[in-house]
């Protein structure tokens, strides 16, 4: 309503603003467009036409608007298609290429009575596809949008169209055997919707004129139909990405006289390619019929085409062998033959007559040599022969072949010196030789190859040294050439590769030292230096690579001890076995999980317990039987002793009072022992102190049997501070029945305790990497990592869950601090120092003895008194 008012007062305007009748719908349909771009800034009311406006052309007899190219203008919001078709002349429409988002209404078009194009692809517009179109259309492209629901049966009646594209949008149903009704349709596109199953209609065999066929990713099934052989226009034929079965029909192949491509890749197409239909098509350039299930031979017939220039039947199940015949195309620049199971040798001339520029036949059981010629067009990039029986030498013309990218020959029977010059071509990116019996030395010249990424020639007998050229190749990635006979040192400069991401070179025969620098490396991720002859030390370095996670220099001659820096990787693969290492080993690899990194070393034997197993297996076994028989006389002489020692304490107790220094009233053990009280005592000395505090101080032991021990010795308890403590049980009897009864992973075990005139000593499992507190304020902060600072919190809490929920009575440990968690080697987290815990035995008792508690300043709970009371913290 507003706008026809809007439109009276624009006409009956005085004749100043005399815009004609199109210019005032054009800007009446831009109202309705959103464009940010300001790309219509043009249109205006002062001109008498819209001739010269942006994106307008009028038709020179008439004046009329004829054609709108919105195309790449970025306009948005609905299409005007109403208003736009007031336009009497429009005759094309191009709408393509912007961000136009809604439905189209059924009938958008239908009143476009002039209109022969109509081009609204690479939009956002969805909703079903309008049915009443103006019969008029000639072009119709709604490529790339979101349109969904079926193709209009109505569109059969568009009687002169020619070019329909509906590619890649939502559309679902079948195709509808009534776009064969179109005779006039010259380009059929309709590739990539996601259409129900269905067949190829057998009317399309009806478009006489048709030239393009294009219905890849149409959901396609059943055969296709030999109706198609009537098309003798059509030039492009593509039915690639269905679900096709059954033979390529005979018909088909001989009827499409004027075709220049034919699509058949992925579809699950059988039986053999018809032999002398082929013979008809002279104009084709392009045969594709790659991934499906072809058996038989490849056709002479295909091959002689004089034209072809692209041929594609890889991953089949074809045999024989590659015709003579390809070798009379002028054309030919594309084989790929790969995964079908052909023989035979490759055609001795292939490539003299044609710029060859992609050779593909991996996977096949082709033999003989190379051809000779095969880089006379000098256009030679890819030469990919892998998984053959090629033998013989690489032929020395390819030395000239400077167009060569990509030269895969691995796992051939080729033998013989690599050409010089093959090692150097300029545009050489993968040089993979690997597993044949190629021989000599990698050619200094490969530092001509700037451009080589990946260079790979394991398995050869490949001699000499590594040359330092190799260092020249700024974009190396790869360089893999274990197992062959590389001797020599490694070349300082391959360790300034900043590209480098594998390096192989095990199972050689090289020499010397890691030279300084590897640390210039920094996108290495595997070192395999494995079975060689190098020495030295292993660098420090090594540990600075940030991402290498496979570092293999097993079975070398690397002496000296393994840097600490090594715990800075988190390598999937660390070994280091067979090599004259000794020292210790990093604490983060000191554990089982690591032992098979270290096999083989004798000077690392004491660094990891079972390292070095001294008898193999079987007689290991046996002498852990005979452990056991010892063991079992220990006991039992033991046991003999301490009842004779009990007899005689009995006996004698008289005596007791009188005697002088250590003596043991006390000795309880809560745990079957390994050592006796008098080996502890001997080796309490001043040496082995770790830690001290005000009550006491702490030992480290080494047992003769091997096993490490802390000892806590007290002093005597009327050194101890305070009245209320004093009052209670002291802290060591406090300790003594709280820890002697737990038995918990995360609570640190309490071996025995014993009680004489002048101290008192604890004994407990010794925890190598200290307490969480230590860790934490010392310079070892870095081993702790998120994850492990994870593990022990979770620990420490297990611990104390398992006092106040699973100990009956419930445990309180009123002290929980930093240096009371200890870690052991893997750094699990123990709670230590039960000196002030307490028996929770009722609601109410607990409520009255925690009004005494006694703690550390700083970590009791809130609400307690605070009662400064020292513990020994160790
Ligand atoms: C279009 O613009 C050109 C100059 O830019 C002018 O010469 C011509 O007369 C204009 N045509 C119309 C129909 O306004
Ligand atoms: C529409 O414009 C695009 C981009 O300029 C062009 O490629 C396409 O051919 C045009 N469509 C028609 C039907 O002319
Ligand atoms: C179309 O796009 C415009 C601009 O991006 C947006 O404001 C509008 O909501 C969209 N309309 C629909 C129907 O998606
Ligand atoms: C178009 O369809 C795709 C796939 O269903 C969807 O991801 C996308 O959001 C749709 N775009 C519009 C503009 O509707
Ligand atoms: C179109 O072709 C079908 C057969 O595919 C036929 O039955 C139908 O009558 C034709 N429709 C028109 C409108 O010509
Ligand atoms: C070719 O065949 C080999 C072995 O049969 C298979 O490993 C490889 O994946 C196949 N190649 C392709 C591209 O499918
Ligand atoms: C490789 O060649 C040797 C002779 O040079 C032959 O004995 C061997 O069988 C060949 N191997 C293969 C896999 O063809
Ligand atoms: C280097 O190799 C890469 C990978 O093939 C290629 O993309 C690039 O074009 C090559 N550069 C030159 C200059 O040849
Ligand atoms: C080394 O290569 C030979 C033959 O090329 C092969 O038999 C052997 O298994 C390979 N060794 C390793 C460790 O790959
Ligand atoms: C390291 O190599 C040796 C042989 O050299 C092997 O026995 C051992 O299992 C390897 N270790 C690992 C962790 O793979």
């Amino acid at each position: 309503m507003l706008q026809q008012l809007l439109l009276f007062l624009l006409l009956s305007l005085p004749p100043t603003l005399s815009l004609n009748q199109d210019g005032l719908f054009l800007l009446q349909a831009k109202l309705q467009l959103s464009d940010p771009q300001n790309a219509l800034s043009d249109w205006n009311h002062r001109d008498a036409t819209p001739c010269n406006w942006t994106a307008v052309t009028c038709d020179a007899a008439t004046g009329g608007v004829a054609t709108l190219d919105f195309s790449n203008l970025q306009l948005s919001g609905p299409v005007p298609a109403t208003t736009l078709c007031r336009l009497p002349s429009l005759a094309s429409l191009n709408f393509s290429y912007n961000n136009l988002n809604a439905t189209l209404p059924a009938a958008a078009f239908s009143a476009c009575a002039a209109l022969l194009h109509l081009d609204l692809s690479q939009n956002l517009l969805s909703g079903a596809i309008p049915a009443t179109l103006p019969d008029s259309l000639v072009t119709l492209d709604l490529s790339c949008n979101n349109f969904s629901g079926d193709i209009p049966a109505s569109f059969g009646q568009l009687r002169q169209l020619q070019s329909l594209s509906l590619v890649s949008n939502l559309l679902a149903g079948t195709l509808p055997s009534s776009l064969g009704n179109i005779s006039t349709l010259k380009i059929l596109r309709l590739a990539y919707n996601t259409f129900d199953a269905g067949p190829i209609p057998k009317e399309f065999g009806n478009l006489k004129n048709l030239e393009e066929l294009w219905l890849a990713g149409c959901s396609l099934v059943g055969p296709i139909p030999p109706s198609l052989g009537r098309l003798s226009n059509l030039l492009n034929l593509d039915l690639s990405q269905n679900n096709l079965v059954g033979d390529i029909p005979e018909q088909l192949v001989s009827g499409l006289r004027n075709i220049v491509q034919i699509e058949l890749y992925e579809n699950s197409l059988s039986g053999a390619l018809p032999r002398a239909a082929f013979t008809n098509l002279a104009n084709l350039e392009r045969f594709d019929a790659s991934t499906n299930e072809l058996t038989g031979t490849i056709p002479e017939e295909l091959c002689g085409l004089k034209k072809l220039g692209s041929l594609n039947l890889y991953e089949n199940k074809l045999e024989g062998s590659l015709p003579e015949t390809i070798v009379k195309s002028l054309n030919l620049y594309e084989l790929k033959l790969f995964n079908n199971s052909l023989t035979g040798s490759l055609p001795s001339g292939l490539g003299k007559n044609s710029k060859l520029q992609s050779l593909d036949v991996s996977y096949n059981r082709f033999s003989g040599e190379i051809p000779a010629r095969l880089c006379d067009g000098g256009a030679l990039e890819e030469l990919i022969l892998i998984y053959n029986s090629f033998s013989g030498r690489i032929p020395e013309s390819l030395e000239e072949c400077k167009s060569l990218r990509r030269v895969r020959l691995g796992n051939n029977n080729f033998s013989g010196v690599v050409p010089e010059g093959l090692w150097g071509l300029p545009h050489l990116y993968l040089l993979e030789l690997v597993y044949n019996s190629l021989s000599g030395s990698i050619s200094n010249s490969i530092s001509g190859a700037w451009n080589l990424s990946m260079l790979l020639i394991s398995g050869n007998k490949f001699s000499g040294s590594i040359p330092e050229g190799v260092g020249e190749l700024g974009n190396l990635e790869k360089f893999v050439a274990n197992n062959n006979s590389l001797t020599g040192r490694i070349p300082k400069s391959v360790f300034r590769l900043s590209q480098l991401d594998r390096l192989v070179l095990g199972d050689n025969q090289l020499f010397g030292e890691i030279p300084v620098g590897v640390g210039g490396c920094k996108k290495l991720n595997e070192l395999d230096l494995a079975n060689n002859r190098l020495g030295g030390s292993i660098p420090k370095e090594l540990g600075d690579l940030p991402v290498l996670n496979y570092l293999d220099l097993s079975g070398n001659q690397f002496s000296g001890e393994i840097p600490i820096e090594l715990q800075k990787l988190k390598p999937d693969l660390l070994n280091l076995s067979n090599n004259q290492l000794s020292g210790v080993i990093p604490p983060l690899y000191a554990n089982e999980n690591y032992r098979k990194s270290f096999l083989g070393n004798p000077g690392l034997c004491k660094a990891l317990s079972g390292l070095c197993p001294s008898l193999g297996g079987e007689s290991e076994g046996k002498s852990r039987k005979y452990a056991w028989i010892f063991r079992f006389i220990f006991v039992l002489a033991g046991i003999v002793l301490i009842v004779g020692v009990a007899w005689f304490y009995f006996k004698f107790r008289d005596f007791k009072k009188m005697k002088k220094g250590f003596h043991f009233s006390k000795w309880r053990s809560f745990h079957k022992l390994g050592f006796s009280e008098f080996e502890i005592i001997k080796l309490l000395s001043e040496d082995n102190v770790i830690g001290s505090g005000a009550s006491g101080k702490v030992y480290k032991v080494a047992l003769s049997n091997g096993e490490l021990v802390a000892v806590k010795k007290l002093w005597r308890a009327t050194k101890m501070g305070n009245e209320s403590v004093d009052s209670e049980k002291d802290g060591f009897e406090v300790e003594v029945e709280t820890l002697g009864k737990i038995r918990h992973k995360n609570i640190v075990r309490l071996w025995c305790c014993c009680n004489s005139k002048d101290s008192k000593l604890l004994v407990y499992e010794y925890m190598p990497n200290g307490s969480l507190a230590d860790l934490l304020h010392n310079s070892k902060k870095s081993l702790l990592d998120w994850p492990t600072r994870y593990k022990i919190a979770i620990d420490a809490a297990e611990g104390l869950s398992y006092l106040h929920h699973d100990c009956v009575p419930s445990i309180v440990h009123r002290d929980v601090k930093s240096s009371n968690i200890l870690l052991d080697d893997e750094f699990g987290a123990k709670v230590a120092d039960f000196g002030v815990a307490k028996i929770f035995k009722g609601a109410n008792q607990g409520a009255e003895s925690m009004s005494v508690i006694a703690g550390s300043y700083g970590y009791i709970a809130p609400g307690t008194t605070l009662n400064l009371n020292y513990q020994t913290n160790f």
